[in-house]
């Protein structure tokens, strides 16, 4: 379609003599919502001005100019001051056969070459993973992937959170209240309960706070049998995290989370002093950022500890010189902005060029029914919970349905759990979503169901197909056709601008376009009854749709559906 739209502008760049370059044409010429008049659409009144002529004269002018100049062009019409365009059936073969020939079809190669750092997930540990983490690992995850499918080398980090005087509190509390065994038995939930007794008891009591303060201490100081308890939060909380990765196919390549960098802290205390940024202020060691309209970034505490900021910044120049990467991208909620934004300007400050390609994308509230979830108030919806219910409302669907799948179960974990996290990524990701369970479930609506669904559709007819060995050169494809066409020719462009963005609604809205077109194709023609060339096309078009859905299913996180 851009190969297309370029060799218009070129030509009525030509046809007014250059007067207007072809590419100022080409950014007004646009695929019309209503194809009625044309494939494509050049509105002439941006060049009324310098053309001194009335816009329906441009508009005929050029008509009479061009009209029949083109082989790509059946019909050229002007209306009300637009120059429309009716592409000829041979241009849609060619660009159909084309996508049918490309494997790679939507892969790009202009990452490669370059690494870039993906830093999402990264829950606390010992605690348990809510509805609140589902933005950063499906937003993260979907990130990895498009950046795969660009040609970039990506690296998957889980920057867990697993440092902190919580772990002090958490230490004491192990031994007081509970055992080994206790931990294996009851993984995280025990975990959050003794970490909740501890915050009971140290009401009464608050001499247990000062214990806590001193094992976190002693696990800072390397004491072996506490920092081997601590290791033992990690693994149980690690192996309960797996499976929710793995329901969700989220990979990483490192989980340095931020004890990773204790040993690596005191050199860049050591760095910012050396470049004159510290300041002691109250006992606190701050970097000022008045200049920049922000609050100071606190790298040390009064007591000489370290902050999550002076981690991340310890992070940042870690990666940099391990992996050299080209972006180094953080995914967490919009309520961390001030933090990447504060910290990004200290590595500028400290000289660092680099500072420029670090990258947070923030994304809005996820809300349940409308209610919005806040571990604090203990209004939390965990995710497991969330996934097991959806699994078990669309198996109960299937069954209404009558499907008699033989894996029934595995069908409906891939759509239920699709269905959870299509409705994560299908808006902006900056604005706070709403999960309602009727509009994530429905099979027709615009959900995860209905993308699955549709590409379950495709493979069905594409089994049953018993390929004649007929051509479609000489097929002349009816308006739903070149619609589809159209539609699927955009997959590259759309990838792109995902990939400028940080923007997965812009892959699943688009999954979404795929599907309607499908359907409404597939409505209005027979595609297995049908013969000859029309057979032929009609299946190369299921064909190039299965891959594209595929494709955006695979982008998203999302499981493909052979069959529902
Ligand atoms: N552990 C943090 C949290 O749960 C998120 C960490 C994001 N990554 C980072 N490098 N700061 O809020």
């Amino acid at each position: 379609m851009d190969s297309v739209k370029n060799m218009l502008a070129l030509a009525v760049s030509g046809a007014l003599g250059g007067a207007v370059t072809a590419d100022e044409v080409l950014s007004v010429i646009e695929v019309p919502a209503d194809t009625k008049n044309g494939d494509l659409a050049m509105p002439c009144f941006r060049f009324s001005r310098v053309l001194r002529k009335a816009p329906p004269v441009i508009a005929a002018e050029l008509k009479a100019a061009i009209d029949g100049s083109l082989a790509e062009v059946k019909e050229i019409n002007a209306v009300d001051g637009y120059l429309n365009f009716f592409l000829s059936p041979s241009f849609y073969v060619d660009v159909l056969k084309r996508i049918a020939a490309d494997e790679g079809f939507g892969s790009s190669d202009i990452g490669k070459g370059k690494t870039v750092c993906l830093d999402f997930s990264s829950p606390n540990i010992a605690k348990r993973f809510h509805v609140g983490h589902l933005g950063t690992t499906a937003i993260g995850g979907f990130l990895k992937n498009l950046h795969d499918f660009c040609g970039f080398t990506t690296v998957g980090i889980n920057h867990l959170g697993d440092w902190g005087t919580q772990f002090g509190k958490l230490i004491v509390a192990f031994k007081k209240w509970s055992s080994p065994e206790r931990v294996d038995e009851r993984g995280i939930s025990e975990l959050v309960d003794i970490y909740v007794r501890f915050s009971a008891e140290a009401e009464k009591d608050p001499s247990l706070n000062d214990e806590a303060r001193a094992a976190f201490t002693e696990m800072e100081r390397g004491n072996e049998e506490y920092l081997a308890i601590w290791r033992g939060f990690k693994e149980i909380s690690l192996r309960e995290y797996m499976k929710t990765y793995e329901l969700l196919g989220v990979t990483f390549d490192s989980y340095n989370g931020e004890s990773f960098y204790n040993d690596k802290m005191d050199a860049v205390v050591d760095e910012l002093r050396d470049k004159g940024l510290l300041v002691i202020d109250d006992g606190a060691s701050i970097v000022r950022l008045d200049d920049y309209n922000m609050p100071p970034a606190i790298i040390l505490k009064k007591d000489g500890s370290t902050l999550y900021a002076t981690r991340d910044i310890a992070a940042a120049i870690w990666r940099k010189n391990n992996y050299d990467f080209y972006k180094c991208i953080y995914v967490t909620s919009a309520g961390q902005s001030l933090h990447f934004a504060q910290y990004f300007k200290v590595l500028e400050l400290m000289g660092y060029d680099w500072a420029a390609d670090m990258v947070h994308v923030p994304y809005g509230t996820m809300s349940v029914n409308g209610e919005k979830l806040a571990s604090r108030t203990g209004n939390v919806i965990l995710l497991d919970d969330l996934f097991a219910e959806a699994i078990a409302k669309v198996e109960k669907i299937m069954e209404e349905k009558n499907s008699d799948l033989a894996d029934r179960r595995a069908v409906a974990e891939a759509v239920g759990v699709g269905a959870i996290v299509f409705n994560a990524l299908a808006n902006n990701r900056i604005k706070d979503s709403n999960f309602v369970w009727e509009e994530a479930l429905s099979f027709d609506g615009n959900t995860g169901p209905y993308v699955q669904y549709t590409y379950a559709r495709t493979a069905s007819i594409l089994r049953k197909a018993e390929p004649d060995g007929a051509g479609y050169d000489g097929y002349v494809p009816e308006k739903d056709e070149t619609a589809l066409v159209t539609t699927l020719a955009a997959f590259p462009a759309k990838v792109l601008s995902a990939l400028a963005d940080y923007e997965p609604c812009i892959i699943a809205r688009y999954a979404l376009d795929v599907c309607a077109a499908y359907n409404v194709f597939y409505h209005n023609r027979t595609i297995l009854k049908a013969e000859g060339e029309a057979k032929a096309f009609r299946l190369a078009l299921t064909g190039a749709v299965k891959h594209v859905l595929g494709k955006c299913l695979d982008l998203l996180g999302m499981k493909r559906t052979e069959e529902i």
